[in-house]
């Protein structure tokens, strides 16, 4: 089996701390996959990436075949298969969303446009780097040759904690809960969807929304709850997620490479046609997909939506393409 090479950026920070070990261990593409790892972070890093090569070579793990750590973007992204994009500039105290999109947009145009110039045409991208919806967006467009549909951006932490808060609620297993849906924004407008999702427990299967039996449970904390997590996390641990995130990245990734099983699916941020459930083109919005193995992947269409649903995923929708305005107007400056 050829080698694979894997791109992480933000590879000093915090999320890829734990997201290094999971995919050099084999946890991501499999115990049988050699990988080389290639970490990127700015040069004032250059000393932690010593650290962290240090640490990875010392985790003495058979299927971590080589390490690659630099500062620049031509040795980072040359002829990558998969490019997991976790480096961005985070939101100080005081930073408004505007300033944020700002800083960003020009870490996420250089990117694209080393994608575009360095990376094999098949490299798949998942954008982590907040906000990842739009910043995917800005790699897709820096990066005209290759097909829009190789960019994702990770909606898959909502999901993981959306499917935890109904196990907790029905006292049941996690892996008992499937086919949640997140629903556009890696934002406080996502809308987390448990319309069609179900709870098994042995040999039955029910809708989550017949076993929960409180809808105002359902439509008003639930939703916030999952909605508001992210900012949850870093006010109680005074930074955002790590552990989870970088769980949720295996996920995503796992599934992205090997593909979703039988009628299940998962969400991810994809570069939207215009075509499914009304929601118009141009942005990166989360939407329920199978995957087949070896990573293509198609919405899944034709899920009813109520009247709630609508107005939620039109909210996102809106958010969305407020924040394509300013960030296109940022990369043409
Ligand atoms: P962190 O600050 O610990 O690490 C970020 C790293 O990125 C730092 O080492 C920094 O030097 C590096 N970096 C900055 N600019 C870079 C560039 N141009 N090239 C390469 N590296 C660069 O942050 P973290 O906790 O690891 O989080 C990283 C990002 O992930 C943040 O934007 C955070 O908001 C986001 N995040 C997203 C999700 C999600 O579900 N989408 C979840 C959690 C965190
Ligand atoms: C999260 O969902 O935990 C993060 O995206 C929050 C953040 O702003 O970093």
């Amino acid at each position: 089996m050829a080698d694979l090479k894997v791109l992480v950026t933000g590879a000093a920070g915090q999320i890829a701390y734990s997201l290094l070990y999971s995919i050099a261990n084999g946890d991501v593409f499999g115990k049988d996959q050699s990988v080389t790892l290639v970490m990127l972070d700015i040069a004032p890093m250059a000393g932690v990436l010593e650290g962290v090569v240090m640490e990875l070579q010392d985790c003495a793990l058979p299927s971590l075949k080589k390490v690659i750590s630099t500062t620049t973007v031509e040795e980072a992204f040359a002829d990558i298969d998969y490019a997991i994009l976790v480096g961005a500039m985070p939101r100080r105290q005081g930073m408004e969303r505007k300033d944020l999109l700002k800083a960003n947009a020009k870490i996420f145009k250089e990117q694209g446009q080393a994608l575009d110039k360095f990376a094999k045409k098949t490299v798949k991208v998942l954008v982590v780097g907040n906000p990842a919806n739009t910043n995917c967006l800005i790699a897709l467009t820096a990066a005209p040759s290759i097909p829009k549909d190789n960019f994702t951006c990770l909606t898959r932490l909502d999901q993981n904690r959306a499917q935890s808060q109904i196990a907790a609620r029905l006292g049941v297993s996690n892996d008992c809960v499937s086919n949640v849906i997140i629903w556009g924004n890696h934002s406080s407008t996502q809308y987390p969807d448990v319309a069609h999702a179900s709870v098994k427990c042995g040999d039955t299967e029910s809708s989550v929304v017949s076993c929960v039996k409180d809808d105002n449970w359902l439509n008003g904390e639930f939703i916030t709850t999952v909605q508001k997590r992210g900012g949850a996390v870093i006010a109680a641990r005074k930074l955002s997620s790590a552990m989870s995130a970088a769980k949720a990245i295996c996920d995503h990734v796992r599934d992205w490479h090997f593909g979703t099983k039988g009628d299940k699916w998962t969400s991810m941020g994809i570069y939207s046609n215009g075509s499914n459930y009304g929601i118009k083109e141009g942005i990166i919005y989360s939407v329920p997909v199978r995957i087949a193995p070896g990573g293509a992947f198609t919405a899944v269409t034709g899920l009813s939506i109520s009247d709630f649903a609508r107005s939620k995923m039109d909210e996102t929708a809106e958010e969305l393409f407020g924040e394509k305005l300013m960030a296109m107007e940022f990369m043409s400056s």
